[in-house]
């Protein structure tokens, strides 16, 4: 793919495998930001010159962008906020707490990432829920039979990652949308490492709530989305109030708030986050999100085909499609692995990776993983597989 030159990081001698924690920016999404904070800073919704208006008209441009992309029906359904985790929190205590009874059944995975366990617990222990779990099976995947056999009829929600940060697997959603629409079950969808990789359609896969942060996708750090049918969004408390949010109050503590988005947008919202986001989208949109799919599973093959070629090296995932390789060097504690790697400018991450309970069912602490995205070349894999294949590798880590 060619487009490593429009990515000033990659100027560094450093090869990146980590996209999966973060990814790097092009200079259209750096310049957009620049361009605010130089030439046309002001807040958003709240003036009446020109800086103030074109804030708003990028502001809401990218809001429109957002909607395109993810096929909403409408702007209406497209909440920014400080990122996936944040929009995950507003759904559970914003919903789902004035939604959700006693002994109420929340089903989650072992796979997980903390952001979408972490929430749901607290939640549970509020209100006497019970978390149960959607067993995986052997490639680590959920199907729909595991599905089925986990829901009850007290099952109120299913909630999951579309692709998982660790195994990569991406899951049947619009499957589990039919069967969970069905029994009157709602569903929250994770999309913070599908969204920037997989063409996403909320309306297809009829999910609920979907959930994905920018700085994952090309944009800033700080900036996310909360997309919800709007049915349900007009439902959502906002666990923020304040400037922005309300159109009036008076003494006698009368107050009334916007109608969606603003109500769920108090304060000043991240305005060159937004814009950010909106540069990082034109950008995935003129590389084209299919084109993106394609290279990151033909990198996955061609890595999980040369690392299973080394007989020191365990692949975990070699049957899930996104390109996440989560791998270990016989023998070597992943964090050695992955200092090693540094010794050459390769980036990987090693550890649980946010998501603890998977250990559970690969019976392995910690992993190193491989997270690629569209600047990622085969040239860099092999580098990776000539590091790897290193028979001194133990001493050399330790
Ligand atoms: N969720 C991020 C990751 O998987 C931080 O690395």
């Amino acid at each position: 793919m060619n487009v490593r030159n429009d990515f000033p990081m990659l100027k560094q001698n450093i090869i990146y495998f980590d996209n999966g924690a973060t990814t790097f920016k092009p200079y259209s999404v750096i310049n957009a930001i620049v361009d605010y904070y130089s030439n046309y800073t002001a807040n958003a919704h709240r003036g009446d010159y020109d800086n103030s208006l074109k804030v708003d008209e990028k502001y809401e441009g990218t809001r429109e962008n957002v909607c395109q992309f993810i096929n909403a029906s409408n702007t209406k359904e497209i909440i920014f906020t400080s990122g996936a985790t944040d929009s995950l929190n507003m759904i559970v205590n914003g919903f789902f707490k004035y939604n959700l009874k006693s002994g109420d059944e929340i089903l989650i995975t072992r796979s997980e990432h903390a952001s979408l366990v972490l929430p749901w617990f607290e939640l549970a222990e509020q209100l006497g829920c019970i978390i149960k779990y959607i067993n995986l099976n052997e490639d680590l995947k959920v199907t729909m039979d595991n599905v089925k056999a986990s829901v009850t009829n007290k099952t109120k929600v299913i909630a999951l990652a579309h692709t998982t940060n660790v195994v990569g697997d991406i899951r049947p959603i619009k499957a589990i949308t039919q069967y969970a629409h069905q029994q009157g079950i709602y569903v929250v969808v994770d999309g913070a490492q599908s969204v920037p990789h997989i063409k996403v359609d909320v309306q297809d896969l009829d999910v609920d709530f979907l959930t994905f942060s920018g700085h994952k996708m090309l944009g800033p750090t700080g900036i996310g989305v909360l997309y919800g049918k709007e049915f349900l969004l007009k439902k959502l408390k906002p666990h923020n109030v304040g400037g922005g949010m309300n159109v009036d109050f008076t003494s006698l503590k009368e107050f009334s708030y916007r109608e969606l988005p603003h109500r769920l947008e108090a304060g000043t919202p991240n305005i060159a986050g937004v814009i950010g986001l909106g540069a990082a989208i034109d950008y995935i949109n003129k590389v084209g999100i299919d084109n993106i799919t394609k290279h990151e599973q033909m990198l996955k093959q061609y890595a999980v085909q040369k690392l299973n070629s080394l007989p020191n090296i365990e692949v975990y995932n070699p049957n899930t499609k996104a390109g996440i390789i989560a791998f270990n060097v016989k023998g070597v504690f992943s964090q050695d692995t992955a200092v090693y790697l540094n010794k050459y400018n390769v980036c990987v991450r090693a550890g649980n990776h946010c998501a603890k309970m998977l250990s559970e069912d690969i019976n392995v602490s910690s992993t190193c993983r491989i997270s690629f995205y569209l600047y990622n070349t085969t040239e860099e894999i092999d580098y990776l597989v000539s590091l790897l294949d290193n028979k001194d590798i133990l001493r050399e880590s330790l």
